[in-house]
């Protein structure tokens, strides 16, 4: 029998486990969808946009989740193509944008920023990259919708470098684009790939290859009227561009990108291939005892993202656990390191569009559902014999804000109690303002949706009916030093609020105002996470 290390060492070599970063309307659920189409693991085109149209359709979002259990929607997609095993973290966008929108990138171990040709850098992206940016893990670029017109690929690559601070290197460069996108020449495989017969739900396209040096006449003669923009093209990135530089790729400071049409599924394949071969397997997660090793050391995990059930009948929860080393099998009891207590890992599953698996084992890089009871909380680590805990996973700004106003006298004690335990289960963030005790709390959400189902909790785990006032406040940044609340020049625009752990944070109605606070304040140090 294989011994147990040599079985984790090839499950983890072989896992891919990443995020798509975009913003709304740029094509994360087609290209996601084209990409299950690859493995096999929706048989029909269509099944993740109906998947999304339902959600749309719906005005009642809690209705929904009602209907659903548990969601499933911001889940784990997983496929099999070519003897990787790939984990998809879906991340939240719309009107589902939320705290667990970054703290999912946290569990991912490389990210793909899908742009739209048209449209280049959107703000949700910028802000997602930044997380990206934060914990320095690698980001592939594919830029989506080339079967329309949009700007030119040198233009977006310029854009990318000047609003995200990161350099591109084209592993591919499209040949035309709108109704005349024909293909893609890939770089280091020095070849043309060209494509027909894609429309939407083609869950393949017919691809040609011809091989050969950009200028050699038989690739010149297939990109006709585009051949000359192509080669010129591909001598400037010759001369000019970034090398391919695989350190800087893994770093996160340099960033592979491809062109392509999820929709027609033009360049969806090149892309899968190249960015399987280039994209980290799970690596060695920091810890308190230091890098913990995803093959040698015993099984280890962390909760990225706690779901409650919206529905009274069922006030169960599922905590989502990244693993990060060992071997994971239903049933095995571990420690919650946080309370020092035994937890059996049972009623696991994966999560995987409707339907719910039960596992019994998983590795590295895979995500699992467990039940929780309500002990677990955001961060947590989760071993089997060491004595170690994660990095915890960071405060993100909120940028929307909300004094609670004061409930009847008679549910203060509720208010308190339920407003402490989901901001520590980090449904919400809570702020005080020094000297205020726990009146009038304010609240701090990066969507507005953790408000919704805030309040949702509150009226029926809590029998608290929340009132909230919206405040104006848009960014908060917590004071590494320089702040005393006592002596702190403030503008009309910032106020000094403290989070729950007791760290002064600054929140203001924009940057600009905080920029400002910096430069009256000689001293203050702020950072954008806690
Ligand atoms: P999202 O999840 O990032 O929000 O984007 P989604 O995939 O839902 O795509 C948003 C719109 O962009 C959809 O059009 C989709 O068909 C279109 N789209 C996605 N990829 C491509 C592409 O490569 N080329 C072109 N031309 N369009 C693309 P829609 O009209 O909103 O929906 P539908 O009627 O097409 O379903």
């Amino acid at each position: 029998m294989e011994a147990p290390e040599t079985e984790i060492r090839r499950e983890v070599e072989r896992r891919r486990t990443f995020a798509i970063i975009s913003h709304p309307d740029a094509g994360k659920t087609t290209l996601t969808e084209k990409l299950l189409l690859f493995g096999g693991a929706v048989r029909e085109a269509g099944a993740v946009r109906a998947q999304k149209a339902a959600r749309h359709a719906t005005s009642d979002w809690l209705e929904l989740e009602k209907q659903r259990g548990i969601s499933v929607s911001s889940s784990v997609m997983h496929f099999e193509h070519d003897g990787y095993r790939v984990n998809i973290l879906d991340t939240p966008g719309h009107r589902d944008f939320s705290e667990d929108t970054y703290r999912t990138l946290v569990a991912a171990d490389s990210a793909v920023m899908l742009i739209d040709a048209a449209k280049g850098v959107e703000p949700q992206t910028r802000k997602l990259f930044q997380v990206c940016r934060m914990r320095g893990i690698p980001i592939f670029t594919f830029v989506n919708k080339m079967d329309r017109y949009g700007r030119d690929p040198l233009d977006l690559m310029a854009e990318i470098e000047d609003v995200l601070g990161i350099e591109s290197v084209p592993m591919n460069w499209p040949v035309g684009a709108g109704n005349t996108f024909r293909g893609v020449y890939d770089r280091p495989g020095r070849q043309l790939l060209l494509f027909s017969g894609g429309e939407h739900g083609t869950q393949r396209v017919e691809q040609r290859e011809i091989s050969g040096p950009a200028d050699a006449a038989p690739v010149r003669e297939a990109m006709g009227e585009a051949a000359s923009g192509v080669i010129d093209a591909l001598e400037l990135l010759e001369g000019a561009g970034a090398a391919l530089d695989p350190e800087r790729v893994r770093a996160g400071e340099l960033t592979p990108m491809f062109f392509g049409s999820a929709l027609t599924n033009f360049g969806v394949l090149p892309f899968l291939e190249r960015f399987l071969e280039m994209a980290p397997a799970p690596g060695p997660r920091s810890s308190s005892a230091g890098p913990v090793d995803p093959v040698t050391r015993a099984f280890s995990g962390f909760v990225f993202k706690i779901q409650a059930n919206m529905d009274p009948d069922h006030r169960d929860r599922v905590a989502f656990v990244r693993i990060c080393s060992g071997r994971f099998e239903r049933g095995e009891t571990v420690r919650h390191v946080r309370t020092g207590k035994p937890v059996r890992l049972a009623y696991s599953t994966l999560l995987m569009g409707q339907e719910r698996e039960e596992v019994e084992r998983a590795y590295p890089g895979d995500v699992v559902g467990l039940f929780d009871p309500g002990i677990f909380r955001i961060g947590d680590s989760l071993v089997a014999d060491a004595d170690l805990e994660f990095d915890g996973i960071p405060s993100f700004s909120p940028e929307h804000f909300v004094r609670v106003r004061v409930a009847a006298v008679e549910r203060r004690k509720a208010l308190e109690k339920g407003l402490s335990q989901l901001a520590q289960e980090g449904a919400v963030q809570l702020f005080s303002e020094p000297g205020a005790g726990t009146a009038a709390p304010i609240l701090g959400a990066v969507g507005p949706l953790q408000f919704e189902v805030l309040c949702h909790r509150m009226r029926s785990e809590y029998k608290v009916e929340l009132k909230l006032d919206p405040l104006p406040y848009k960014v908060a940044r917590w004071a590494r030093a320089g702040l005393d609340p006592a002596i702190f020049r403030h503008s009309d625009a910032t106020r000094v609020v403290e989070d729950r752990e007791g760290r002064p944070v600054l929140i203001s109605e924009n940057l600009w105002n905080l920029e400002r606070a910096v430069e009256r304040n000689p001293g203050l140090e702020l950072a954008e996470t806690a």
